[in-house]
């Protein structure tokens, strides 16, 4: 398989994408489209199919149906390997991280695309100081914030071109999630496609720049950040979060 690297922040397009868990159809059909630089929140209800979209985009699931386009990778079939490769940073529900390995360990594992060990260090202790007093710690034992640190460490290392985003905030303290979330904006501001996934629709619309609205399988309603958090608490949130 020939290298393939995203050079600069792509659009994303999906087309009638259809995704199943077994038998059982999840996505019935997506059309979804995610400028090249914005950071769009995909807002939706439990169990709408936020996840799984997710997991089609960075090639945990393959689509039963439809296209996607990530800029110029024309993978036959995306793999999540293949896509890490190519700049395309996923950080999964559940924070993704290996909870029986050391800060350390973890660290290492992300140092696949040729950076080096001293380097993926250096730029994660940096900017967080905590992770680097806690290097020797296995990482499932670290505090729910400190995890998501962790994981978040991933989209510095490497230089992604496109980062996924699945409910990063889940579990964790208000003050946490602002300072997750700051980083998430300078991390945009350095040329990165960002789609996230978040429950909390006030903290979404404050950092992204486009919205849509997923709603059993299928996105109902996409633009302003604003407009949507209109839309989403008139569709499913009752008037209140
Ligand atoms: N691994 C799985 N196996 C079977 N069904 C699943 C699996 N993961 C999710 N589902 C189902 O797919 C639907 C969408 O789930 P998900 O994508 O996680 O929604 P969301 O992230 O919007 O809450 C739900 O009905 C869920 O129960
Ligand atoms: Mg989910």
């Amino acid at each position: 398989m020939s290298a393939q690297l995203l050079t600069q922040a792509p659009s994303i397009t999906m087309t009638g994408v259809k995704a199943a868990y077994g038998r059982i159809e999840v996505l019935h059909g997506v059309d979804l489209s995610v400028p090249a630089g914005s950071v769009l929140a995909l807002l939706g209800p439990n169990g709408a199919g936020k996840s799984t979209l997710l997991k089609v985009l960075s090639g945990r699931l393959e689509e039963t149906a439809g296209e996607i386009a990530i800029g110029e990778l024309t993978f036959k079939h995306r793999t999540a390997e293949a896509l890490a490769r190519a700049g395309v940073c996923s950080i999964p529900e559940g924070r993704g991280i290996f909870p029986n390995l050391s800060v350390h360990d973890n660290l290492v594992m992300w140092s696949y695309r040729g950076e080096s060990i001293a380097r993926v260090q250096e730029v994660a202790y940096q900017r967080f100081p905590k992770l680097k007093e806690r290097r020797r710690q296995l990482a499932g034992t670290l505090s729910g914030g400190e995890q998501q640190m962790l994981a978040i460490s991933r989209a510095l290392i490497g230089d992604p071109k496109v980062l996924f985003l699945d409910e990063i905030s889940m579990g964790l303290a208000p003050l946490v999630v602002a300072e997750l979330y700051e980083l998430v904006q300078q991390i945009a501001s350095g040329g990165v496609t960002v789609l996230l996934v978040e429950q909390f629709v006030s903290t979404a619309i404050s950092v992204a720049t486009d919205a849509a609205i997923m709603i059993h399988g299928k996105i109902i309603a996409s633009g302003s950040p604003e407009e949507m958090g209109e839309t989403a608490k008139r569709v499913y949130l009752d008037g209140g979060e």
